[in-house]
């Protein structure tokens, strides 16, 4: 992978680029709400429903590092389901870098859902364990009868944190990660999906967009990578690109939010 910005050495197009190093300039140190998608040429964020259609040998490397330098992988409970999330459990090679970047040796997810409609027994919520449970984020305005039994489920030893925030229209995803850099997770990485993305920018809580740009077109039909209600003009926000990265026809951009 080459580095456009910074800009690499010219006479040696053949350096690949640290990425770690190139994700974790002014972020280890300072943490933020940094977020990570992937889109086609035309704007699409799924091919057949999905993100794996999307993906390169680049991007996956990308969205390896992002992780190993995060204390808590923020997402939408559409994109846990449909993306199969689980517990991560990152090699000893990798737990071995998070530690050179002085975090905890795994990431903790973090599950964003109004309705907790969240299937306990799946592996996410079933097979996290103590040093890394998985925190549901949720409203004072879910249904009383799954936050009762999300709460049994706790108290029976389910590894899951429940964080309710008082509103009775989504979880403001700016007070929810003021409480989870509260509780320890500086390095938060959002990876999604397009509800959850289009939530956070609305409440200014987004630092940070890192966007692989696939080469190809996917063609219609499939959500971008922002979704739900238009927003007024006001609310446009515009952003500083600080990193761009190139292989395989594809580009790696990170941008600053402003
Ligand atoms: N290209 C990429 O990089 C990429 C990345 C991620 C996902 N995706 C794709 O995106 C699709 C899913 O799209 P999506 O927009 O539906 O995903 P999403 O944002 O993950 O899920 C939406 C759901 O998440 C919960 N949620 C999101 N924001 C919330 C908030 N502020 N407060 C409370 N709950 C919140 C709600 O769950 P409840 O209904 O339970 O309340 C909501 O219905 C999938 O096909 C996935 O493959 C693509």
């Amino acid at each position: 992978m080459r580095s456009l910005l910074p800009s690499g050495d010219s006479d040696n197009l053949d350096v690949d680029v640290d990425l770690h190093a190139h994700y974790a300039l002014d972020w280890i140190g300072v943490g933020g709400f940094r977020v990570n998608f992937v889109s086609s040429l035309d704007g699409s964020a799924t091919v057949s429903g999905l993100s794996r259609g999307l993906q390169t040998p680049g991007d996956n490397r990308v969205f390896a590092a992002l992780r190993d330098l995060a204390d808590v992988i923020v997402v939408g409970a559409a994109t846990a389901t449909a993306e199969n999330y689980r517990p991560a459990r990152p090699t000893q090679e990798r737990q071995a870098t998070r530690r050179r970047f002085g975090l905890a040796d795994r990431p903790t997810i973090a599950v964003l859902s109004s309705s907790l409609a969240i299937d306990l027994s799946a592996e996410l919520s079933a097979a996290a364990s103590p040093d890394a449970p998985t925190w549901i984020v949720t409203t004072s305005a879910a249904p009383p009868e799954r936050r009762a039994k999300l709460g049994a489920a706790i108290a029976n030893g389910l590894n899951v944190r429940l964080l309710e925030i008082p509103s009775q229209d989504g979880v403001p995803v700016d007070v929810a990660s003021e409480l989870l850099r509260e509780a320890g997770y500086v390095h938060q990485l959002c990876e999604g999906g397009p509800h959850l993305f289009a939530a956070a920018a609305r409440a200014s809580a987004v630092d940070e967009l890192c966007l692989t740009v696939a080469p190809l077109l996917a063609g219609p039909g499939g959500p971008r990578i922002t979704n739900g209600h238009e927003w007024p003009d006001d609310a446009v926000r515009s952003a500083e690109l600080v990193g761009l990265l190139t292989e395989d026809d594809a580009l790696f951009c990170r941008y600053t939010i402003r």
